[in-house]
């Protein structure tokens, strides 16, 4: 509770920005401004109404040459004139500052060429589908180029808050939301999710890369696996886009769901009691409807992941190669 007050006083001081992060968005300095006027105009007020509190109260008191209250005045349009057209003044101003930075992050110019990315949050990650089919848990966009953003999510409503691009904006189950602005500086920024969302809400979280320019985008567009990239490779590389790392760890540990270490080809004890072998058949099933098997003691929380077979085969192969020693069956005994 102490940086409070501190930051306060910097920002009193007119110290530089250091109190608020980089302003890395075209929509940046109008959010800041909007912010900037509201504190100014607040401050000034404060302080007049402290300062006038005091004075009346010193000069008003009650001291032997006046026991009692003088007459006030009934009216004074003069008065009122002033106190209405000053705050309708503020409040207009307040208004055409605000509208004028809404209309800019909500919508894109469309002649613009922009950088179109489909946002879906989901509990616990984040997932940026770019444009040419690139997928990834990182938002990747180009300094200077025009970025539209279309957010949704899978399963309850998160919210993508870019601090240092001064955007937040709700991602909702069943309807798309929208972000325009222009990243100006180069760099890697956090994204936090700002809408409560479960457990792991103050883990939802990911990072914008700023690319300096159009070529560094596309290298990392078409960054790939190198020509002689096995299946399971393929598989560990989908494990890790489609955010599945985020709850089930691949060293044992216990995360929101099971570690996939040493569990491909084991029987699972189920929540029901019974048990299942995990297979192909079983990961098929889970990633399309999760709540149809879940393993004893973990919450039924998976969100719906449907892969393309040929990513489903490499997860499996992936899994495979994780399976612990002496975990895996006999041959015979696979199908
Ligand atoms: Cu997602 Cu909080």
């Amino acid at each position: 509770m102490t940086e409070l007050p501190i930051r306060t006083l910097h920002l009193l001081a007119g110290a530089g920005p250091g109190y608020l992060p980089a302003r890395a968005s075209s929509v940046a300095d109008g959010v800041d401004q909007v912010f900037l006027f509201l504190f100014w105009v607040s401050a000034f007020f404060l302080a007049l109404i402290i300062l006038l509190t005091i004075v009346f109260v010193l000069r008003y008191r009650r001291r032997p040459a006046r026991l009692h209250p003088e007459p006030s005045p009934a009216h004074s349009t003069r008065l009122e004139l002033v106190w209405t057209i000053i705050p309708l003044a503020l409040v207009m101003a307040l208004f055409v500052m605000s509208t004028r930075t809404w209309i800019q992050m909500t919508s894109a110019d469309p002649g613009a060429d922009p950088v179109r990315v489909q946002v879906t949050g989901r509990k616990w990650s984040w997932w940026f589908d770019h444009p040419g089919g690139k997928g990834a848990n990182e938002l990747h966009v180009v300094a200077g180029r025009p970025v539209e953003l279309v957010l949704s999510a899978t399963d309850v409503i998160h919210s993508l808050y870019v601090p240092e691009f001064r955007l937040k904006q709700d991602a909702v189950p069943g309807r798309f939301t929208r972000l325009a602005f222009t990243p100006t500086v180069p760099g890697s920024y956090p994204i936090l999710c700002a809408e409560y969302c479960g457990t792991d809400h103050s883990r939802m979280l990911s990072t914008v890369v700023v690319h300096a320019d159009q070529a560094s985008f596309d290298a990392w567009a078409r960054e790939g696996l190198p020509a002689d990239a096995t299946l399971a490779d393929l598989g560990k590389q989908v494990f890790a886009e489609k955010g599945c790392a985020a709850c089930h760890s691949v060293d044992g540990a216990r995360g929101v769901g099971p570690s996939v270490r040493g569990l491909w080809k084991r029987h699972e004890k189920l929540a029901d009691g019974t048990t299942a072998l995990v297979d192909e058949e079983y990961l098929r099933e889970s990633l399309v409807k999760p709540g149809a098997k879940v393993v004893a003691g973990y919450p039924n929380i998976m969100p719906p992941m449907p892969l393309e077979e040929r990513e489903l085969k490499a997860v499996a192969a992936y899994l495979e190669t994780l399976a612990v020693e002496g975990g895996a069956p006999a041959k015979g005994e696979e199908t």
